[in-house]
């Protein structure tokens, strides 16, 4: 798959422009394709939450090209985050700060914290430096859906709301930014995502991992989460050849991601081989459930992953959208519930 990493001048006036009118541009990530609008526009920003269909109390990150706009947004930043700016930024870290008093609660949810992100992907980049501003972008899906890595997964789910959809092919992650909070000068993981734990750790010290009793809370209704529409379970990892055969029993389709081939043929299988690198296995993700969605099955099987922190944000995703757990569109979703 093409990976496209610069727009033509044109194309670029063109999502500049639609930005000043107030209107929707998408565009890619290295984490997700985003859903942007001119932060500093609130009746833009609404525009998106009517675009995806989310409840207008959960809160946007907001996109910079250079952590030197920060103090344009935040209040007050602490030590750790900082430390962490030059460690992971441009790259796949959303911070949640305190934030500026200019800040419209449209972009916070009505919260006292913004949450800020500056992308790596050359065309976020070139998007940004352009327009002078900060971007609002949530991932470029319906509310509770997956999350798009691919410019025809926008046009697909939202096309006639997007006045521009910049095209940068695949994105490299496939997976959305690594959430933190500050308490005091302490870390804590909301959302785990490209920047693993032991990488915040390695910069920040101590890391508390999952929502606490402080933890800024979503309000809002619980759909199941990154999910496809056919039912999803996850499957001990030993388990998956056998208990295709059984939901398959009587001719019921049924569709598997695995981190290997079958072990025999079945007969009413659709089968994906996800490969056992957890970088490949989360840049497909998205795409491959994408795909066994549309592949007529009653169901998805998906083999359980591997223990380790390379593989957290691909856990956490798959119990977000496994049907047999109800989750919250908030980031302090399943950590707690992670094995
Ligand atoms: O990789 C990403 O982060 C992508 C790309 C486009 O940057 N964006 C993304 O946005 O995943 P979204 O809206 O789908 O997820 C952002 C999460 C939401 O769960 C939201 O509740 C949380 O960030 N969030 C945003 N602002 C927050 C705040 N002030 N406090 C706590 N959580 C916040
Ligand atoms: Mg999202």
């Amino acid at each position: 798959m093409v990976r496209v990493v610069r727009a033509t001048q044109v194309e670029i006036e063109n999502a500049v422009q639609a930005l000043r009118d107030g209107e929707l541009v998408a565009f890619p990530t290295e984490t997700v394709y985003g859903l942007g609008a001119n932060a500093q526009n609130p009746a833009a920003v609404r525009r998106i939450f009517e675009a995806k269909g989310r409840p207008p109390t959960h809160p946007v990150i907001v996109h910079l090209d250079d952590p030197r706009f920060l103090h344009r947004w935040v209040r007050e930043v602490p030590q750790a985050a900082t430390r962490l700016a030059e460690a992971f930024w441009p790259g796949p870290l959303t911070m949640v700060m305190p934030r500026a008093a200019h800040v419209h609660d449209v972009i916070t949810g009505g919260q006292d914290t913004i949450a800020i992100r500056v992308p790596a992907h050359p065309m976020a980049q070139q998007l940004l430096t352009a327009f002078g501003g900060g971007i609002a972008a949530p991932s470029a899906n319906r509310y509770g859906r997956l999350s798009p890595t691919r410019a025809e997964h926008v046009r697909e789910e939202l096309g006639d709301a997007v006045r521009v959809i910049l095209d940068g092919g695949e994105c490299q992650l496939g997976l959305e930014s690594t959430i933190v909070a500050f308490e005091g000068d302490t870390v804590r993981l909301l959302r785990p995502g490209g920047i693993t734990a032991a990488q915040v750790r390695a910069v920040a010290g101590e890391v508390l991992i999952g929502p606490g009793p402080e933890s800024p809370r979503v309000p809002g209704g619980t759909p199941t989460h990154y999910a496809p529409n056919t039912p999803l379970t996850l499957v001990p990892p030993g388990e998956i050849d056998a208990l295709a055969d059984a939901a398959s029993a009587g001719g019921r389709r049924v569709a598997v991601l695995a981190q290997r081939l079958p072990l025999r043929a079945h007969k009413y299988v659709t089968w994906i081989n996800a490969g056992r690198r957890p970088e490949s296995y989360g840049r497909d993700l998205y795409a491959n459930l994408r795909t066994l969605d549309r592949a007529g099955c009653q169901q998805i099987l998906v083999q359980g992953v591997p223990d380790g922190d390379r593989w957290d944000a691909i856990r956490d995703r798959l119990l977000r959208a496994a049907s047999n757990i109800a989750e919250s569109d908030d980031v302090t979703g399943t950590m707690a519930a992670l094995p």
